[in-house]
């Protein structure tokens, strides 16, 4: 049984101009121990599919329909105070501009302590030193020190390891990190990579991760789901994507592949994020790429594309799946 299976999830928002349908008809899966990415350039809908898991969707956004199980349970059907009782324990997250999530009128030691002294019943001085221990752990060097100092007097480098280490202080069985790098500049990205990477080892905890980056897909997620515009249009283990030659994939991934610097570091590709402004609803038919694919023919315009399975554990959605050329894209 996967850790989290998303199946057929449909999240709307309302708003003033109508119903926006971010996330149409999305499934994926993620095994125990592993790390799935979910790849897409702005407006793509990975922080509303990670919302709906978490339940934590804007006033205006709702679970139109679907289900997702966590650990052998259905949790939207779950109330908020189970959803809280889940999100302090068996699943943490960490979002986007994550360094701006710490409270700045606290120390480091007094927010770190709190889901040890919330959530795992420790002593005052057990969680102190819990907290000096996770420190040390995200690699800060004199945490006697640091546990003493508010957020303002850390660098941005280490706010992150800090919310990281709280990430993982309750050793969860699943980690979401949306985006956790996109507002870093680059050698402290590749370093926070590595640091996730480090401690998901040691924890052995399962990973969702989003990124608009695939140089951030292939250092990090054994599995891919590739999504655009609130769909989901490829999914597979990441060695096949990144594979060799002669492997079919959608023409958005051929798209994401191409992009310069592959194989500069993690988060130093160009990043895509033209896509929100051209943000629909399902009213018109077709293929969801049709507008921007230059593979498009009148059958793509006028039917919506099933799911194909190229390969085993490989499917596409798409009516003609591109055969790649892998090296000359990289
Ligand atoms: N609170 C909201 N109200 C209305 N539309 C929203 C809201 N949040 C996100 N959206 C829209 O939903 C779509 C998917 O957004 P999002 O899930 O944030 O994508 P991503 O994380 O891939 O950039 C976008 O078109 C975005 O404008
Ligand atoms: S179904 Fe047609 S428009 Fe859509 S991605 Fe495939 S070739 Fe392009
Ligand atoms: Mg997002």
């Amino acid at each position: 049984m996967p850790l989290l299976e998303v199946k057929n999830l449909h999240t709307n928002y309302l708003t003033r101009r109508g119903v926006v349908q971010a996330v149409y008809d999305v499934s994926f899966s993620l095994k125990r121990g592993r790390t799935l990415g979910i790849v897409g350039e702005a407006g793509s809908g990975k922080t509303t599919s990670v919302l709906s898991i978490l339940q934590l969707l804007d006033k205006n956004g709702r679970i139109d329909s679907g289900e997702i199980w966590f650990d052998g349970e259905e949790i939207t059907k779950m109330d908020q105070e189970q959803m809280r009782q889940i999100r302090g324990n068996d699943i943490s997250f960490i979002f986007q501009g994550l360094p701006m999530s710490l409270n700045p009128v606290f120390t480091v030691e007094e927010q770190v302590c709190e889901p040890f002294l919330v959530h795992q019943n420790m002593s005052k001085a057990e969680a102190e030193n819990k907290v000096t221990e996770m420190l040390s752990l995200v690699n800060i060097a004199d945490p006697e020190s640091v546990k003493k100092l508010y957020p303002h007097q850390l660098s941005e480098g280490m706010r992150q390891r800090i919310m990281i280490a709280m990430a993982f202080a309750c050793e969860p069985k699943l980690l979401i990190a949306d985006e956790p790098t996109s507002s870093l500049d680059v050698t402290i990205q590749a370093q926070i990579l590595t640091l996730i990477k480090d401690l998901k080892s040691q924890a052995n905890t399962s990973i969702l991760l989003t990124t608009p980056d695939i140089g951030v897909i292939h250092e990090m997620a054994d599995d891919v789901l590739v999504m655009n515009n609130g769909f989901a249009v490829e999914e597979a283990p990441v060695e096949i994507v990144f594979g060799d030659d002669g492997v079919f994939s959608h023409p958005y991934t051929e798209e994401l592949l191409k992009l310069p610097g592959l194989d500069a570091p993690a988060g130093a590709c160009f990043r895509m994020g033209y896509a929100s402004s051209l943000h629909r609803n399902r009213l018109h038919a077709g293929c969801v790429f049709t507008s921007r694919c230059q593979y498009a023919t009148d059958r793509c315009r006028e039917v919506e594309p099933e799911w194909t399975e190229v390969e085993k554990n490989h499917r596409v959605r798409c009516f003609y799946p591109r055969k790649g050329v892998r090296s000359n894209g990289r």
